[in-house]
């Protein structure tokens, strides 16, 4: 039998990390293949179908032809109508030669930390937060300057600590609201206080905003928005939270106009284009009727409170409420366990899939993830079995 010859990776592989949902997702998986019963609360995706007009204007789009590579910055049309929409919606005057169209959200946060950050750049980014800033900040070889977001503020961070970090060697600053995987929303006090933060520091905002549809209490505020930030603010936005299609691969960064040109050139390395079909069904997410996103919204409102009222009977567990996005981060801290080994326990012995806080980063030690995409029974049925089992283990 031939061996395999030595696997010789370049160095910088070592540095790059993962999305630990979708191991998980694995583990959960490989759990039902030996017949076991799992509530997925793991992954996070939305669990309702992309909706109607939207499938139709991709099933139009495929038959009159939107099979073909496109612009790599994406289709002028969809580009006009993310203008308009970014314009709208943050108060600032877009124009489409400002928008970068990508598959997903991911390959903005890629490309906006591959394009700025050389060796040694420190970059802010929120910690428990998108485990792939973290990962994409050490692969490109720049220094990870974790700012922690705090309970206490309702997992906000300290303004005062903030501005503390910024240093010299600050490139980029990573913005997530409302946040993965806490549910935090920024106040429009804490983007007053970052802006002042930052001053007139050449310093490259990347605000992610994916989930800034899904807000409960409240309203969503950019700092594209604040004075003198539209120049160095990259803004991610995009399809895949608001409007259910994770599958479908759209996403866009809204940035200055030379920056784009690079941006693209990384698209034109990377991937060409976005899918042209996808494309077009994106103008008529962002110009067709939005019923559907409230309607999305107001479910995951009415599953956070059924889940955070739950778990907050479960000895050990303690959890405020997530203002936006679709997770619950309960403390566990007093369960005097791991948050690796309880998230592990609660898959294997009660049967409910959900993320350790760690997954998170470092500060999400003692914090569990549950995403609440998933139906009212089944949350109930999550609560039921963490609960029976907290009851007996801990
Ligand atoms: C904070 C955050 N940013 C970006 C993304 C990426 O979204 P997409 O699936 O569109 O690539 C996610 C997905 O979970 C996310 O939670």
């Amino acid at each position: 039998m031939n061996k395999l010859p030595e696997l010789r990776l370049a160095h910088r592989m070592a540095r790059l990390g993962t999305e630990t949902a979708f191991e998980v997702l694995v583990k959960a998986r490989a759990l039902e293949a030996q017949g076991r019963d799992i509530v997925h609360l793991e992954i996070g995706e939305p669990d309702f179908d992309t909706p109607r007009n939207i499938i139709d204007a991709g099933v139009d789009a495929l038959q009159k032809g939107f099979t073909h590579y496109g612009p790599s910055a994406g289709l002028p049309p969809l580009r006009e109508a993310i203008a308009q929409y970014v314009s709208e919606t943050r108060r600032v005057d877009v124009t489409p030669d400002e928008v970068v169209v990508v598959p997903g959200g991911k390959p903005i946060i890629f490309f906006s930390i591959l394009a700025p950050c050389d060796r040694g750049d420190e970059v802010i980014y929120p910690n428990p937060g998108f485990p792939i800033y973290e990962s994409m900040i050490n692969y490109v070889g720049a220094k990870a300057v974790p700012i922690r977001l705090r309970e206490e503020k309702d997992f906000r961070f300290d303004v005062d600590e903030f501005a503390a970090l910024i240093t010299d060697r600050t490139k980029l600053i990573i913005l997530n609201s409302p946040q993965n995987p806490t549910g935090g929303v920024l106040e429009k006090k804490d983007i007053e206080g970052i802006a002042r933060a930052i001053g007139d520091r050449n310093i490259i905002v990347l605000s992610d905003e994916i989930y800034s549809r899904l807000i409960f209490e409240g309203e969503h505020h950019s700092i594209i928005s604040s004075h003198g930030f539209q120049d160095r603010t990259i803004l991610l936005d995009g399809f895949s939270k608001t409007y259910a299609m994770t599958g479908w691969r759209m996403g866009y960064g809204v940035m200055r106009a030379d920056l784009a040109a690079h941006i693209s050139r990384l698209m034109i390395n990377s991937n060409s284009c976005t899918a042209s079909f996808t494309q077009m069904a994106g103008i008529e997410a962002l110009r067709g009727p939005q019923d559907s996103v409230d309607a999305m919204c107001a479910k995951f409102k009415e599953r956070r409170d059924i889940m955070v009222a739950g778990l907050n009977t479960i000895k050990g567990f303690s959890c405020r409420l997530p203002k936006g996005a679709f997770y619950v981060f309960p403390n566990v801290k007093q369960t005097g366990w791991p948050s690796k080994k309880l998230a592990d326990a609660i898959l294997n012995e009660a049967g409910v899939a959900a993320l350790s806080g760690t997954a998170f980063g470092e500060y999400g030690e003692g914090y569990l993830r549950f995403s609440i995409a998933n139906s009212i029974e089944n949350i109930e049925k999550a609560l039921d079995r963490v609960g029976t089992w907290a009851a007996k283990n801990l």
